[in-house]
């Protein structure tokens, strides 16, 4: 006879070291028939589980090659959706806390997209003048929204590629959710910043004038990531000042500010890689959420590199951070009895114009 499906509530209050038994005993018992992938920012008691990691271009891919029956993904909501999309049919992506969302995903949802886009026919046909562009950070109906009109996802490791993609495609770009990746994106491209207008979903037309929408290449939507925008040009000018020879890298979800004065802008999988790569004891001021910037201080410490978090303040991704052991032991647990808990299942009219988009931007990239 089966055993029930176990609630959570039975692993709610459990100790940590309880959890850690358990997640060993369960995945000595799943096996090979579940993959457990983890983002950078995932914390360090659930990132020791990894099967796999990277930046969400890598996780992408690696979702769309993963040969387990169930894919585990210790991330946030719109990651579990890629991985969904991206994966086989007879394959299921699974998130241990569906309350593990992105706030900066939440700030562009279909309805305002698609008012944006009939507000802008009040001065432009969109579908003749504009490639909508997503970061992957975003819902998968807005994946499917660029599905529809010939635009395209991208990361914040080809976001540059991407752009240049969807200029060859039409003269415009909307892109949504984060400001501060298409600006970034635009700027490394030769874009005038007065080229770039933000476009404000709760104003009519955006908060911009007929003149402004005809005259712009990109309209940026209003969003941003919290965790990135706590990071400000004054800590890099404080840093500088105190370690004249010391570098500074920056994820580019924060401010222009801070990505103008940083030495190296790029994703976490980059950040990773070029502290690593970097010259021994060299002193570094990192710009991106703190799980990632103090494993990545412990791992290049025998080198004599110091990792400086750049904010005084502590900035986690929250959300990444309610993936916990006790989320990841009951999700294991149930999935070795042979219960699948929080699976994402994308609908199919979505998921298919989404894949189209995801499948565009792996190819491009
Ligand atoms: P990366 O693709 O660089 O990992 O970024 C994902 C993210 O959400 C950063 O906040
Ligand atoms: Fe979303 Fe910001 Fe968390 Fe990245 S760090 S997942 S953008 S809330």
């Amino acid at each position: 006879m089966n055993t029930p499906r176990i609630d959570f509530a039975r692993f709610s209050q459990m100790p940590d070291a309880e959890c850690h038994e358990r997640i060993r005993a369960a995945r000595a018992r799943i096996g090979r028939k579940a993959v457990i992938l983890c983002h950078h920012y995932q914390r360090a008691d659930v990132y020791q589980y990894a099967d796999l990691t990277g930046d969400s271009l890598k996780l992408s891919r690696l979702a769309a090659q993963a040969d387990a029956d169930y894919i585990v993904f210790c991330g946030v909501h719109f990651m579990a959706e890629v991985a969904d999309i991206m994966s086989k049919p007879e394959q299921t992506s699974i998130l241990p806390d569906l309350a593990a969302g992105c706030s900066m995903a939440d700030m562009a949802n279909l309805a305002k997209v698609e008012r944006c886009w009939r507000e802008l026919q009040e001065v432009l046909n969109p579908d003749e003048h504009f490639t909508p562009v997503t970061y992957i950070n975003s819902a998968a109906d807005l994946k499917a929204f660029c599905g529809r009109h010939g635009g395209i996802v991208c990361t914040s490791s080809n976001a540059r590629t991407i752009a240049e993609w969807a200029f060859g495609q039409r003269e415009k770009i909307l892109f949504f959710p984060d400001q501060h990746l298409g600006r970034w994106t635009g700027h490394t491209m030769g874009i005038p910043l007065d080229e770039m207008l933000v476009w404000d979903p709760d104003l009519e037309l955006g908060g911009l004038t007929p003149e402004q929408i005809r005259k712009a290449r990109l309209l940026l939507w209003k969003g941003h990531c919290s965790v990135h925008q706590m990071f400000q040009p004054a800590h890099i000018r404080r840093f500088r000042a105190e370690h004249p020879d010391g570098l500074v890298i920056a994820h580019p979800e924060c401010a222009f500010e801070v990505c103008r004065l940083a030495d190296h802008v790029g994703s976490t999988e980059h950040i990773v890689k070029v502290v690593k790569e970097a010259a021994p004891n060299t002193r570094w001021l990192v710009g991106t959420e703190l799980n990632l910037v103090n494993r990545l201080a412990e791992e290049v410490k025998p080198e004599g590199k110091i990792v400086q978090f750049m904010a005084p303040t502590v900035c986690m991704c929250s959300t990444m951070q309610r993936i916990d052991p006790q989320h990841l032991a009951w999700t294991l647990e149930n999935l070795a009895d042979g219960h699948v808990v929080n699976p994402i299942k994308v609908p199919g009219h979505e998921a298919a114009p989404a894949r189209l988009t995801l499948e565009r931007m792996l190819a491009v990239s």
